[in-house]
């Protein structure tokens, strides 16, 4: 007989929503500014832009949309190339399909497990032909266009060397930002490197709206075309006159008032996480084969989820099994996400050098991380992680 269903006590990352997400959203009520109008919107734009300097911000219903309409407005186009981190939940690769554009997926550095800018800068230099329009790809023939990093977990991948190697060969970067909201990279934050950038903040995010997402840049150009493709490509809103194939991408105003409470919660949010990061580390550094997640000397993490290798030689179980064996105790964990170089989604994909993704896949698990973790949960944790298995 199988067992029944295990009641999940410390889940991995639920909301925060105790500051002014109430009054906001009543606000919206009285008013019945409820959808797509109202000034919460514009002010959710101005504050996330604010926080990560950039001059636009355009709101959207979810990050999947924001990077659909980054990879639109940085002209990515049907037949060309896109460099994007193999180990990576899907979206990302996704949105690059969906404008026609192929991936190529780069693998993962080991020490902090993000888009290896060694393996970028081979792949352009041994595996693509340079043209006076452009790099392109000796095997499939298609143009290079856009390295598309994604800073999974909350920490920054080495931005300087990607920076320096688009300067070279002329290529946009647009920063996949959805799970790093509050870090920094050498003292910058993270979404303002890249020409643009995409956040997302569904309901799991270091801030939530219940779902939703946000471009920002610098460039004037791109935010306008942005704001106007998000729009349904609307030219006259009286007549109906619409210039091209837009989305109905917007975001809603109920939704920004979230959004607002929650960007005034965010530096508490990030301080929380780095706190319960701390704490862990200090735990799991008396472990033997649990390898906690790193922190590179460039880099302040805003420890979305945060994640540890386990030695399945050293423990005796592997991270399946300690997944079982915490969900038992009623505690959630979660491995990372299955490479893109594996996905059946993208078995038809150019993959390079993946090894270290399909390593960390194997190894890694990511333990509850949610901003409002009490102390004795995340004690509750750590002794579960630590006692021996099986
Ligand atoms: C790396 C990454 N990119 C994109 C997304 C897509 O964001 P959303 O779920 O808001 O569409 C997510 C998360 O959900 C993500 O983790």
């Amino acid at each position: 007989m199988s067992s029944a269903p295990e009641e999940i006590s410390v889940p991995l990352s639920t909301p925060s929503l105790r500051g002014n997400e109430g009054a906001y959203v009543k606000e919206c009520i009285d008013t019945e500014w409820v959808s797509s109008g109202g000034a919460f919107v514009e002010r959710f734009e101005e504050a996330v832009a604010a926080f990560v300097n950039r001059s636009y911000g355009v709101a959207t219903v979810n990050g999947t949309a924001a990077l659909h309409t980054a990879l639109l407005v940085a002209g990515i186009r049907s037949g060309e190339e896109v460099l994007v981190s193999d180990l990576t939940f899907i979206a990302p690769v996704n949105t690059i399909r969906y404008v026609g554009a192929w991936p190529v997926l780069i693998g993962a550095e080991p020490q902090f497990w993000q888009m290896d800018p060694e393996k970028v800068a081979q792949f352009l230099a041994e595996k693509c032909e340079h043209r006076k329009d452009g790099v392109y790809n000796r095997r499939s023939g298609r143009r290079v266009s856009c390295i598309l990093p994604v800073h999974i977990l909350g920490h920054p991948c080495d931005m300087e060397a990607l920076l320096e190697l688009a300067r070279r060969y002329d290529l946009i970067v647009i920063e996949d930002a959805t799970e790093s909201l509050g870090a920094d990279y050498r003292g910058r934050r993270v979404g303002s490197l890249g020409d643009v950038a995409c956040f997302s903040f569904n309901g799991n995010k270091i801030i939530t709206t219940g779902g939703g997402g946000m471009l920002v840049t610098d460039d004037p150009a791109m935010g306008e075309r942005a704001r106007y493709l998000t729009t349904q490509a609307k030219d006259d809103p009286q007549e109906y006159v619409h210039g091209e194939i837009g989305y109905n991408y917007r975001l809603t105003n109920v939704q920004a008032a979230l959004g607002v409470a929650q960007m005034e919660a965010l530096p508490e949010l990030v301080e929380s996480k780095r706190a319960i990061a701390e704490h862990y580390s200090r735990a799991f550094a008396q472990v033997p084969g649990v390898e906690p997640m790193r922190q590179a000397s460039w880099a302040t993490s805003s420890w979305w989820l945060y994640t540890v290798l386990v030695d399945a030689q050293a423990r005796g179980e592997d991270s399946r099994a300690l997944m079982r064996r915490l969900a038992k105790a009623g505690i959630m964990s979660r491995p990372l996400w299955q490479p893109m170089h594996l996905s059946p989604a993208h078995r038809d994909v150019e993959s390079y050098h993946c090894e270290v993704s399909a390593r960390l896949h194997e190894r890694a698990l990511s333990l509850p991380s949610s901003a409002n973790l009490t102390l004795k949960d995340q004690r509750r944790v750590i002794d579960t992680v630590a006692a021996p298995g099986p």
